[in-house]
């Protein structure tokens, strides 16, 4: 039987991966971070010292570079750069910015496609990203587009800030948010967009639970789960 995909898109901050994961584990589904692949790719520019905006020098770079994903006893994503395990590595906020950089050329997105496909032929996927609907997975089995207001995808980034002890004022939270954006759905390449078949989910006014309910209301009844 042919595996069933779930793509889920949606602007830096909406929640995504959280409620991705954890609909994921629900379902018992692989949850695909694709997100993570590109940080990947960020962290090699980063480490080698290569400017992540030169798409001629990344792009050269390329045929190095072996992305691996693999999952490990705790059932979370691992992402490997030429066999060594780099999941805490590109969570730096340094590795964002390079990962943001690399993302934009499209040799780097033409090089990890064939992978993120590879993963929904083989298992069932909810995959999250900012293309996985429109490029990666144009046939999936559900689109969901995960989106909130600025404001509030502001406000939730400076409690997580708050909690890990690194505040930072509001106003520049949401200055970086609203550049993201930007960036994000102006790239000419795969720019981030809803699919005209994807289900728009906001959850500005919805906290956790309730938006994780509406989540798997919409695949459900997609699916017929
Ligand atoms: O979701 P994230 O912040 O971990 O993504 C890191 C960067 O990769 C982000 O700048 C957007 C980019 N990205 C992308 O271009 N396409 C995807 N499918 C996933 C992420």
């Amino acid at each position: 039987m042919k595996p069933i995909s779930i793509a889920i898109d949606g602007p830096s901050g909406a929640g995504k991966s959280t409620l991705a994961r954890s609909a994921a584990a629900k379902l018992g589904y692989l949850y695909v971070d694709t997100g993570a692949i590109y940080r990947t790719i960020g962290c090699y520019a980063h480490r080698k010292g290569i400017d992540p905006k030169d798409e001629p020098a990344v792009k050269a770079e390329l045929p190095q570079i072996h992305v691996g994903l693999t999952y490990g006893e705790d059932g979370l994503q691992h992402m490997l750069l030429n066999g060594q395990d780099v999941t805490k590595e590109i969570r730096l906020p340094e590795i964002s910015l390079c990962a943001s950089a690399v993302s934009a050329h499209p040799s780097v997105r033409a090089f990890l496609l064939e992978m993120q496909r590879e993963l929904a032929r083989t298992h069932n996927v909810i995959m999250d990203g900012r293309d996985i609907g429109t490029v990666v997975l144009p046939d999936a089995d559900v689109k969901v587009f995960l989106t909130a207001s600025a404001e509030v995808r502001a406000k939730r980034r400076m409690l997580e800030l708050e909690q890990r002890g690194t505040p930072e004022p509001f106003e520049k939270i949401l200055k970086e948010i609203e550049e993201r954006d930007w960036n994000d759905s102006h790239r000419a390449a795969a720019p981030l967009r809803q699919a005209a078949d994807a289900v728009l989910l906001d959850t500005s006014e919805l906290d956790f639970q309730e938006s994780e309910a509406a989540l798997l209301r919409i695949i459900r009844e997609r699916t017929g789960l």
